[in-house]
């Protein structure tokens, strides 16, 4: 197989990074539920930032299988401080469909190049933005029912359900 075109490649680090940035940014919405004593939350987050690094490493991965130059980016510093736990579920299912427009750019350029491997790694992010836009969906409507007399109650069973995500990080070692 060929090497990585080099405007693919570039594009598929820059990738990288905005996996990475959303792993940070999820880590600080993460410490953001942990001091407004949400842990169930905080943990979801914190999962959520887990799978992120892994999106990023698959990326990476593969850029080096292709035999691309995998350069990283400097990533931002992420938002430190919300409004309340709807406005950071909304943060969160903003940002997913920014991703998922960056994935679909991606196709575009690798469609465009003609680039059959890039595209069939794509696939599998094409199909997690859905289930992650619909995670963060979910949890916006869930939201927006906590308000007036039940909604604490409603708040707290809501934490404890997000508690009971099984953790998601996988070896991030090459070849494992
Ligand atoms: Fe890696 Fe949540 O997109």
């Amino acid at each position: 197989m060929a090497a990585i075109d080099e405007r693919m490649t570039k594009a598929l680090n820059e990738q990288v990074k905005w996996e990475l940035f959303s792993s940070y940014l999820y880590l600080s919405m993460s410490a953001y539920f942990s001091a407004t004593k949400l842990p169930g939350f905080a943990h979801w987050m914190r999962v959520q930032a887990q799978e992120e690094l892994m999106h990023g490493m698959k990326i990476y991965d593969f850029v080096i299988e292709r035999c691309g130059r995998a350069e990283l980016m400097a990533i931002d510093k992420p938002q430190f401080e919300w409004a309340s736990p709807l406005e950071v579920a909304e943060a969160v299912y903003s940002h997913e469909k920014k991703v998922t427009g960056m994935i679909n750019g991606l196709v575009d350029l690798a469609t465009e190049k003609k680039d059959h491997a890039t595209l069939n790694m794509l696939q599998w992010f094409v199909k997690e933005q859905v289930e992650e836009e619909a995670n963060a969906s979910d949890i916006v409507e869930k939201l927006k029912m906590v308000s007036g007399e039940r909604g604490v109650g409603v708040l707290f069973m809501l934490d404890r359900d997000l508690g009971q995500r099984p953790p998601k990080l996988q070896p991030v070692v090459s070849g494992q």
